[in-house]
């Protein structure tokens, strides 16, 4: 996904069509806003969310928008697919268009999933360096072997991407499983189980990071995220919730 962000100068040459110099007399004569405030310097960054206004013209005004999601069989972690119906048909608010998955589900796979139009945020909760933990229920075709536990701990061997997989933990619930894991790789947890020829027949997303799934939403159905739980996340985000004057998130 490229960047979101721009320099001021460069932002309004690109939107405008004029000559930097121009954008040098416009700041001067006060004549963009940002956030409600004259812009000060050519060089001040544009964010995805910054509001900009040129001469009472709005160039940009775009709310960043974070949602939960339980995810029901039967659809695609996608934003558009030829064939079936996708998450983001179940999301009927402005500008959903501009909404993006943050760690698939597959098809058949359901529970709790994540949308943004904020790029930054979904790289920072994706990205195994941040080591932000998915937890999935899982329900086994062959019954659970203790062995699992220190083969998924050490790590399993993909030869297609030629990696060997993080540490993931895993417990046994009656005749269901408990996993986590910091990746998102293809089919990462059916493939893990894979390894041993037993099949997942069920995989149920509980949380990410400090986040469960709302226990009151129910499958099909979503919400915003709140601001105390962007907090608890932990990853960086641009969560307003009317716009604050002068402000955009830090660059
Ligand atoms: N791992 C899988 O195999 N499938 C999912 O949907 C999510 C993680």
């Amino acid at each position: 996904m490229k960047s979101q962000r721009s320099r001021l100068d460069r932002f309004i040459v690109s939107r405008e069509g004029i000559k930097r110099s121009h954008v040098h007399q416009l700041l001067a004569q006060g004549r963009i806003l940002l956030d409600g405030l004259a812009a000060e310097s050519i060089s001040q960054v544009v964010g995805p969310f910054t509001h900009v206004v040129l001469d009472q013209r709005v160039l940009q005004a775009e709310q960043p928008r974070y949602i939960m999601l339980n995810k029901p069989p039967g659809m695609v972690s996608a934003t558009c697919d030829e064939q079936h119906s996708t998450v983001l048909d179940l999301v009927s608010a402005p500008n959903a268009k501009s909404l993006h998955i943050v760690g698939r589900l597959d098809f058949n796979s359901t529970g709790l999933l994540l949308l943004t139009n904020d790029g930054r945020w979904s790289r920072g909760v994706s990205s195994p360096q941040k080591g932000v933990v998915k937890t999935y229920r899982v329900q086994l075709e062959q019954p659970f072997r203790s062995d699992y536990r220190e083969a998924f701990a050490a790590g399993l061997y993909f030869a297609f991407e030629n990696i060997t997989t993080r540490p993931a933990e895993i417990r046994r619930l009656s005749d269901l499983s408990r996993g986590r894991s910091v990746e998102g790789r293809y089919h990462q947890i059916k493939r893990m189980f894979g390894y041993f020829n037993n099949r997942v027949l069920n995989l149920h997303r509980l949380s990410i990071g400090a986040l469960s799934l709302d226990p009151k939403l129910h499958q099909g159905a979503w919400r915003e995220l709140t601001l105390s739980e962007l907090n608890a996340l932990g990853v960086e985000h641009c969560y307003r919730e009317v716009l604050p004057s002068g402000s955009d998130c830090p660059a």
